[in-house]
């Protein structure tokens, strides 16, 4: 069901320790032409060794065409991907990889762009801080780590010439150097753009501030790496009805809408499985979804009208699918 949509073949031409845990791979075309065209924000679907698709954003500059660099991190309860990239994929190998896709987009008529980043979630932010210096748009940027030894790309950003615009925050560093949140967000301007990739507690504080500091949604731009387990033993049993053909399909507790639906033979294409890509976003004619996933905004959440069938259930008895 897993699958990387538009293949490309690519092969690993380097591989560096970038921190404590994180490797960045940077893929040329196996066939040796350019890659495709991508914009700050991408990200590529990769078929990690051992079966398994990951999202992995893009970090290396826009205007580049003859490589892709990602950047990985060993996550300790790592269901195959971080591990199988960092344990598997050697220099020289041959991966699938899809076109670049971008579900986190730089606003381009904004008057300046505040771009935060935790941890890995450098990599989309990192990108975006690239084209809006090549470009001489304003920005600046905050990155916060729990230590120096876990914070990737210093060194490469420490070299940039737009450095004096990003600020470095340490967990585990002076109080006078750690982010304050609510006096960074504490008067949004109009014009100006947020944008945020990180762990979710990261993601959840920063977006959280910024709405009580009432920041409209349409300046708020985020991008999540993975939801967040869920206690699954509550879940009902529901039924969703195909449009198309009125047939009807029981989902019952621990399993997916899509598992459900591909056991009846109907397939809908997915990639994270997680909630997070939006790959298999469906439309909802009828009934009232349980979102789950970390890929809507609260209004999209609230209109009902479409969900995401690899973790999102029903609250209704049935739900009637655009299908
Ligand atoms: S497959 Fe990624 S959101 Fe469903």
């Amino acid at each position: 069901m897993t699958s990387v949509e538009g293949a490309l073949k690519v092969r690993v031409a380097a591989k560096h320790d970038e921190a404590v845990d994180i490797c960045s791979f940077e893929l040329v075309r196996a066939d040796g032409g350019p890659l495709p065209a991508f914009s700050a924000g991408s990200h590529i679907d990769v078929a990690v060794p051992g079966g398994l698709t990951r999202q992995y954003s893009l970090c290396n500059a826009p205007d580049e065409s003859h490589r892709y660099q990602i950047a990985v991190l060993r996550d300790p309860k790592s269901r195959g991907g971080s591990a199988g990239m960092h344990d598997r994929v050697r220099i020289g190998d041959e991966l699938t990889i899809s076109y670049p896709k971008n579900h986190f987009a730089l606003a381009h008529d904004a008057r300046h762009h505040l771009l935060l980043a935790g941890g890995i979630g450098v990599t989309p932010i990192l990108c975006m801080a690239e084209r809006l210096a090549a470009i001489g748009a304003s920005f600046d940027m905050h990155y916060c780590t729990r230590s120096r030894a876990r914070t990737a790309f210093v060194d490469r950003i420490a070299l940039a010439r737009y450095a004096p615009r990003v600020q470095c925050h340490f967990d585990d560093g002076a109080h006078s150097q750690k982010l304050h949140l609510a006096a960074l967000l504490a008067r949004p301007e109009p014009g100006t753009h947020l944008y945020v990739c990180g762990p979710k507690g990261f993601m959840d504080a920063v977006l959280n501030t910024a709405r009580e500091a009432s920041w409209a949604d349409a300046q708020l731009h985020y991008e999540f790496f993975a939801a967040e387990a869920r206690e699954t033993a509550g879940d009902e049993r529901f039924e969703v009805e195909i449009a198309s053909s009125g047939q009807v399909v029981v989902v019952g507790k621990g399993k997916s809408v899509v598992a459900a639906l591909a056991a009846a033979g109907i397939r809908i294409e997915t990639s994270c499985e997680q909630g997070v890509c939006g790959t298999c976003l469906t439309r909802v004619l009828t009934g009232e979804p349980e979102h789950f996933d970390a890929y809507l905004t609260p209004d999209e959440r609230a209109a009902n009208d479409q969900f995401l069938p690899c973790c999102s259930r029903s609250k209704s008895a049935r739900l009637v699918l655009d299908l």
